[in-house]
């Protein structure tokens, strides 16, 4: 298994997308969203394309995880946590010495055992309110 940074295509993100029954947006949402992401990961076994999880962010102060999914096939094999830990040492790379800076993402019901296992915390909590979020339609 190994992951590469900023190999997704498109065509393999809608793949990988679909198979784990999400709805796919069109291709050219996809690559105009691939433009403004700040980098890409794509987990292989033998070469084909397994897991991916794409990072948002404006490189100071937050990060955001969109679109992490690993094919059913390869799920709980240890793939998505190559993925999380690509995406960390990234951001550990990619920030100053003394800084602090946020993960964000918003969990599936499925992935919260997953992400509360690589140190994420819930919203909303006693001191802090829920995440919120909202769909703007064309
Ligand atoms: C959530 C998701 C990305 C996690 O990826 P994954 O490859 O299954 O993750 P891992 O295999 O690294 O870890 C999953 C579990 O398997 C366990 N595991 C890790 N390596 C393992 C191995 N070699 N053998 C058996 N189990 C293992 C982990 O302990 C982990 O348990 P936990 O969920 O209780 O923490 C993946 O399951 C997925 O795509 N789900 C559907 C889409 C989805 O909900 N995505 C989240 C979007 S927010």
């Amino acid at each position: 298994m190994i992951v590469k940074k900023d190999t997704l295509t498109s065509e393999v993100f809608l793949e990988l997308f679909s198979s784990v029954g999400w709805e796919p947006p069109c291709i050219d949402q996809v690559r105009t969203a691939f433009e403004h992401t700040l980098a890409t990961f794509t987990a292989y076994d033998d070469g084909l394309p397994v897991g991916m999880v794409r990072l948002l962010g404006d490189g100071g102060m937050s990060f955001y995880i969109k679109d992490f999914a690993v094919i059913p096939g390869h799920q709980n094999k240890g793939v998505g946590t190559l993925l999380m830990n690509a995406v960390e040492s990234f951001i550990l790379n990619s920030i100053q010495p003394g800084w602090a800076v946020s993960l964000e993402l918003i969990s599936t019901k499925e992935a919260v055992t997953f992400y509360r296992g690589k140190g994420f915390e819930e919203r909303p909590c006693k001191w802090d309110g829920p995440g919120m979020f909202k769909m703007i339609r064309r």
